[in-house]
């Protein structure tokens, strides 16, 4: 079928780069293939209630390097389950999306693009199922997406924490105090892991690996016995103790995944404090890893995934996501990448890495 027009969202929790793929889908729709473009707002919740804003390269000038969305986003709008009702109150789940397919044949749209991760692309896979040719981009700090090597939005996330891991061993270091930074991440240890490897941290602790408050400790007795008298932990959101549970911030109902972790490392510091009677703080880095401009790294991966997108639907090759393997752009059937997490080995080669350079994951 021809195309002439099609339709862009961006969904669920907002990442930097997500600017950077609407500009390569525009420029390269308009360019490449004379198509129209507009954009859904607000995630699913605009393909349900009909917003939308035609995007022109006048449109998505200048936004290349700005982070958030132009488009709004939203991580509650499942047009399978929407909880919205018309005053935009919370409701019990209804199915509309049937509404958001008629919307799209109302707007004359031939070919979808949707960015996101996992509840996003969930989402965007029943809309293929039901005959909506769409195509998926890999969005997420977590980096916890199967299907590729990685999701743009991470790297900008790595260097907000490792910047976070150096700035705290200059304070911890004057002080003499130990210090836990607690990144996110959900339920996948990336950040930490990469953001600890290159901050020096002593002590990493991801959901892949639980930990012994033991082995903690004991890591932050040996840095004392050197003469170093202040320790660096880097935290996920996501760490637990062996056979213990996770730490619940609070629960965001109608969301892809309701619970939202966070706090971990203030139970972990108050057994510091107590075994060792050294002052022990927190920092929690929160959204401050999902906000701001995009490193290079995330503009490059961004605009590659945004051009490989639209290449996707102008060959037909649709309920595929883009993907990046090794430094190739490529694309997967949506199926493979959600579903089931893309997590850290607790053997791989950057654990060993970790370890053979003295970093102690509490196991
Ligand atoms: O998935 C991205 C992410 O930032 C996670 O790392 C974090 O656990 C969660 O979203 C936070 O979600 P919210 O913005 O709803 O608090």
């Amino acid at each position: 079928m021809k195309i002439r027009k099609i339709g862009i969202l961006t969904g669920g929790g907002d990442c930097p780069g997500l600017n950077a793929v609407i500009r390569a889908v525009v420029k390269s729709a308009v360019r490449v293939y004379n198509w129209e473009v507009i954009g859904f707002m607000d995630g699913f919740r605009g393909l349900v209630e009909d917003w939308h804003i035609p995007l022109t390269e006048q449109t998505v000038s200048g936004i290349l390097t700005r982070g958030g969305t132009i488009l709004g986003t939203n991580n509650r709008a499942n047009p399978f389950a929407y909880t919205y009702d018309s005053s935009g109150k919370t409701i019990a789940p209804l199915d509309r999306s049937k509404e958001a397919i008629l919307n799209l044949k109302k707007n004359q749209i031939d070919g979808f693009i949707a960015i996101g991760g996992d509840g996003t692309l969930s989402i965007s896979q029943k809309f293929f199922e039901e005959g909506v040719p769409i195509v998926g981009v890999p969005k997420t700090i977590d980096n916890d997406l199967n299907g590729t090597d990685v999701t743009f939005g991470f790297d900008s996330a790595l260097s907000v924490a490792t910047d976070a891991v150096d700035r705290l061993h200059s304070t911890a270091e004057s002080h003499h105090r130990v210090i836990l930074l607690e990144t996110m991440g959900r339920y996948a240890g990336w950040i930490p892991l990469r953001a600890g490897i290159a901050g020096g941290g002593d002590v990493i602790l991801i959901p892949e690996i639980p930990y012994k408050i033991e082995k903690v400790i004991s890591a932050i007795e040996k840095r004392i016995g050197w003469g170093k008298e202040f320790t660096i932990l880097v935290v996920s959101e996501g760490a637990k103790a062996v056979g213990g549970e996770f730490v619940i911030q609070r629960k965001v109902e109608g969301s892809h995944d309701a619970i939202r972790l966070g706090g971990v490392s203030y139970k972990i510091a108050e057994a510091i404090e107590e075994a060792l009677g050294i002052e022990t703080r927190v920092t929690i880095l929160g959204h401050l890893q999902r906000g701001g401009t995009p490193t290079a790294f995330d503009r490059w991966l961004a605009t590659r995934y945004g051009v490989k997108a639209t290449e996707l639907l102008n060959k037909g090759e649709t309920g595929t996501m883009v993907s990046l393997r090794g430094t190739k752009i490529s694309s997967v059937p949506i199926k493979e990448a959600i579903g089931s997490l893309h997590l850290v080995l607790p053997d791989s080669e950057e654990v060993q890495t970790a370890k053979a350079t003295g970093v102690s994951f509490g196991d």
